[in-house]
């Protein structure tokens, strides 16, 4: 099955409360975006955002330009349905993140949980941090989000890669300033704990 296949299915047969990525609000992405973009007109993308929540709480929060990709039309459509007429004012792209055409040097702040972590070759990995470096303004900032060193080894069924903040930081390279990192554990619905680890980091050289 391919990623897009696969994706699909999961929308289509699970409740998006019931999967294990699944949070009712993304407190630490909340809490990290609002503590360092201050400015509500800053263009926001939540890349591989699938149904959650983070989209709701910054339109709460006053954030005005704010983008949702995603592989699965399916996810999207969860989300566009739960914020009804407040759907009219993201944009919603529905692609590849290693595909999406971007606008260049657009994005303040880049927001990825759990998506970079399914990328398990280095050529997927390059081209993520391409898109990263055309689509984000320079001195734009990344909070990326994927399982630790003691996370599970698949994702939703899918083999990842783990990391800790010095690998991931290590991924994007000396263009990207870390900021900030930690460690999360994550209560899925089922009630296991999975470990996360995130970085929050700034360009500096684009
Ligand atoms: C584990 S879920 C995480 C969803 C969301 N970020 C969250 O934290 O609730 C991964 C999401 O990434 C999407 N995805 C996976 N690979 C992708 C890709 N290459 N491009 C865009 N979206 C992708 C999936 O459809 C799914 O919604």
């Amino acid at each position: 099955m391919d990623s897009h296949a696969h994706w699909k299915s999961i929308y289509t047969i699970k409740d998006s409360n019931k999967v294990s990525w699944f949070q009712e609000h993304a407190d630490t992405s909340l809490r990290i975006i609002q503590q360092n973009e201050s400015d509500k007109n800053a263009h926001i993308i939540d890349v591989g955002a699938g149904a959650s929540p983070l989209v709701d709480d910054l339109l709460l929060a006053g954030y005005k330009n704010l983008e949702v990709l995603d592989i699965s039309s399916e996810a999207l459509a969860i989300t566009q349905e739960r914020l009804g007429e407040d759907q009219t004012n993201i944009v919603w792209r529905n692609d590849n993140v290693l595909e999406e055409k971007l606008p260049r040097h657009h994005y303040d702040v880049w927001h990825d949980r759990a998506v970079f972590h399914f990328l398990t070759n280095e050529e997927d990995r390059n081209r993520y941090v391409k898109q990263v470096c055309h689509a984000l303004k320079p001195n734009g900032k990344v909070i990326i989000s994927t399982f630790g060193p003691d996370g599970p080894l698949k994702c939703s069924g899918l083999p990842i890669v783990r990391y800790n903040h010095d690998t991931l930081h290590n991924e994007f390279g000396a263009q990207f300033k870390l900021i900030e990192h930690g460690q999360e554990d994550h209560l899925t619905p089922d009630g296991s704990v999975q470990k996360f680890v995130y970085c929050f980091c700034k360009m500096v050289n684009n």
